[in-house]
């Protein structure tokens, strides 16, 4: 049986005659610009407008030269730009005017893929007969030409072209693709032999393959023609380098799609763009709040310091235990409960008792801070060896709010924050209004790009793939303890007197003059009610310690009496 044809039956039909002197003039200027042949020779199929010869916009030029200029593109882009029609342009020029050239399109899904060589089609279809120098055949996924080079479009699986070299790998919406990382690790090998790329995508949140592919290219200001670390050259394509796309464009279209979607599909912004556990603004505070440390020092200088412990200051730190070899690291974050700065944090691979040791000279330098350590198997293993080290200040989760830092164990009590699923919501829950109403103040880059990568995953908050969450985990169980039993603590020092003036009040959000606040107007109705909330429990509160204080003394009492 003869073998299928390739295609759909349908060859085009190529009139072999000899071109004039003129043609072989245009084939030659055609053959030396991707530019040049698009305006003059390929046609596309717009919406509106029907088929039209493809006058490119001056954006579109400068991606099309820095295709043929640079071997690796990475193109960061709003909505609906032409760069499927562009770069399907610049791969009908490649294939019909180089030999033997291999052109991988990687879609999100088939029609996507099948869309991309409908645009190819209806260039090469289109194209004067003079001007198709070599036969082609296609089928809805490939185009291949008789000068040995082909265009193939398939939808992103993991085991994408991995066999096959290549001359150019196009990876459209690259943000969206499923196991991008995969497949990158896959096809980057086969670019080995010179072959190129062109990664095109919206962002879809800070974090993943196509996020670190564009922060790799960053060029710092370096120039139009110049590439990142990572051999990327960079191209950023907001809503506006559209000619046709004015502010009535942008104000009706972000209407329509919201705050997100308009990060996401018009302003080219990573960070507003994904689902991050904390919201953007705040984000972006973390950002600008950012210090460098005075100083590293510790094991492996992995120990950040910003501020030494100052006198009558309280300070809490809250931990979180690695195994000490793994992927993991083991954490800690020193908060100055007196203002509510970070004022030194650790992240390191230590072995647990390791890290009993660290705690012991932190915890003892910082005013012997309240230590309270995620209680897994590892922080298990921390805190027997800081009991064994006499550590004087472990917090215990039974402990009573009025003793949790003189409360004396007894042998059901259980040291250090347990994490089961309702309790690690609970402290996430505390750490993100410490971080939104800046109760807290981080200052670590380290910290930070955890925080960028944090996500809302199957309704779960965590870090994406191949990204850390363990010094939000120290952070957020050092937020819950402050939270929960020293809400107080600052208002009390404010009204002892005991607060210099360069502090944050606790509730600085909440006052109306707040400068936390200006530009906004007003505060937003919900932390009116978070204040009257917060207000009354303080009162609560305050009346409940005053009676379990009495109790308290009455066993201390006891204790003595029965000794
Ligand atoms: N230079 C141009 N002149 C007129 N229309 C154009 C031009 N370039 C592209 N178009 C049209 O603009 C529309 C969008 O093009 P295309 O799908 O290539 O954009 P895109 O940036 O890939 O969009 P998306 O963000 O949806 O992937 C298409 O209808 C296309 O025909
Ligand atoms: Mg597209």
């Amino acid at each position: 049986m003869p073998a299928p044809a390739f295609g759909n039956g349908r060859r085009a039909p190529v009139e072999k005659f000899a071109p004039t002197p003129s043609q072989v003039e245009e084939l030659k200027l055609c053959a030396r610009d991707p530019i040049y042949f698009a305006n003059k020779y390929c046609k596309i199929k717009h919406p509106h407008r029907g088929t039209l010869l493809l006058k490119t916009y001056p954006f579109q030029d400068k991606c099309l030269r820095s295709f043929q200029k640079h071997r690796f593109n990475i193109v960061l882009k709003s909505r609906q730009l032409g760069l499927s029609t562009i770069s399907a342009a610049y791969s009908v020029w490649l294939a019909l005017f180089r030999r033997d050239k291999n052109i991988l399109v990687i879609a999100t899904k088939l029609s996507t893929a099948k869309n991309f060589i409908i645009k190819v089609a209806k260039i090469l279809d289109n194209l004067p007969p003079w001007m198709r120098i070599c036969d082609y055949d296609k089928n809805q996924q490939e185009v291949r030409f008789e000068n040995g080079s082909q265009i193939k479009a398939v939808p992103t699986t993991e085991d994408a072209g991995r066999s096959e070299a290549l001359s150019l790998l196009i990876i459209d919406e690259a943000a969206f693709v499923r196991n991008f990382e995969e497949i990158w690790a896959a096809l980057f090998p086969t670019l080995s032999e010179g072959g190129g790329a062109i990664v095109l995508s919206t962002p879809n949140g800070v974090g993943g393959q196509y996020y670190d592919l564009w922060a790799g290219s960053e060029t710092n200001g370096l120039g139009d023609d110049a590439v990142g670390d990572n051999g990327f050259h960079p191209i950023r394509l907001p809503w506006d380098v559209h000619p046709e796309h004015d502010q009535d464009y942008f104000e009706a279209t972000s209407k329509k799609l919201g705050p997100r979607k308009t990060a996401q599909e018009l302003l080219c912004d990573f960070l507003s763009s994904g689902e991050t556990f904390l919201k953007a603004a705040t984000v972006s505070w973390l950002n600008k709040e950012q210090r460098p440390p005075i100083s590293r020092e510790g094991p492996e200088g992995a120990v950040w310091v910003w501020r030494e412990p100052e006198k009558n200051h309280k300070y809490l730190i809250g931990a979180d235990v690695a195994r000490g070899d793994a992927n993991d690291n083991s954490t800690f974050v020193v908060i100055d409960m007196t203002v509510g700065d970070v004022v030194a944090e650790y992240q390191g691979k230590i072995y647990p008792d390791g890290m009993a040791e660290v705690l012991d000279l932190y915890g003892r330098r910082y005013n012997t801070a309240l230590v309270a350590v995620e209680a897994n198997t590892y922080g298990n293993h921390t805190l027997i060896d800081l009991k064994k080290l006499g550590y004087p200040n472990i917090f215990y989760r039974t402990a009573p709010a009025h003793s949790v830092e003189k409360h004396y164990a007894g042998p059901k009590d259980k040291a250090g924050f347990d994490t089961q699923t309702a309790s690690r919501m609970e402290a996430l829950v505390r750490f993100e209004d410490s971080m939104r109403c800046h109760v807290v103040t981080p200052r670590s880059s380290r910290y930070y790009e955890e925080v960028q990568s944090f996500v809302w995953l199957d309704e779960k908050p965590q870090a994406k793939k191949n990204k850390r969450d363990d010094l939000i985990m120290a952070t957020a169980i050092a937020c819950w303890v402050y939270r929960t039993y020293f809400e107080n603590y600052r208002l009390s020092c404010k009204a002892n007197g005991a607060h210099s003036s360069t502090e944050k009040p606790l509730f600085a959000y909440m006052s109306r003059t707040s400068t936390l606040f200006s530009g906004y107007g007003r505060p937003p109705a919900a932390m009116t009610s978070d204040y009257q909330r917060a207000r009354q429990a303080h009162a609560e509160a305050q009346e409940k310690a005053k009676r379990l204080q009495q109790a308290a003394q009455d066993d201390d009492q006891l204790k003595w009496l029965l000794s």
